[in-house]
């Protein structure tokens, strides 16, 4: 946890967005959590998955680039079960998924903030 907090921490520029303010997280949370907007599977995740790793992440991909076998993100729980590794290679610095790069700072921003903080919400 303390890796993905690092990771988190240096992983992008603060999000501007054109919407209206976001909600954030409850005064209970502390760290970079306090202060993120609230991002989920459903408002952010799933689409981001589904467009961004599944090409070669989903188990039904019909051509998985070499993709290893464990590595599936067909579901919600599939990607938080391996959050840590998700953050690991999709957010900070240096991102290496996908291989291709093209993901925006905001999105892996995003994606930082679904798996930092909203994934651990109750
Ligand atoms: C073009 C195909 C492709 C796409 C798209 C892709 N991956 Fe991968 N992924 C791979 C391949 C090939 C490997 C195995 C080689 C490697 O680890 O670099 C891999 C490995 C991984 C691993 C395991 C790394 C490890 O060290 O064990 C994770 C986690 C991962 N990808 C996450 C993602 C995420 C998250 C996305 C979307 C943001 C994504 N991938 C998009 C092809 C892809």
């Amino acid at each position: 946890m303390i890796a993905a907090l690092l990771l988190f921490a240096c992983g992008g520029q603060p999000v501007e967005s054109a919407a209206a303010p976001v909600e954030t997280a409850s005064s209970e949370t502390e760290g970079p959590c306090a202060t993120a907007p609230i991002v989920t599977w459903d408002s952010f995740g799933k689409g981001f998955i589904t467009g961004t790793c599944q090409t070669c992440h989903a188990s039904s991909a019909p051509d998985r680039h070499g993709a290893p076998e464990a590595v599936v993100f067909d579901t919600e729980a599939d990607v938080l079960a391996q959050a840590a590794l998700v953050l690991e290679v999709a957010t900070g610095d240096d991102p290496r998924m996908p291989p291709e790069g093209g993901v925006s700072e905001d999105d892996r921003a995003r994606l930082a903030w679904w798996l930092t903080c909203a994934a651990d919400a109750p």
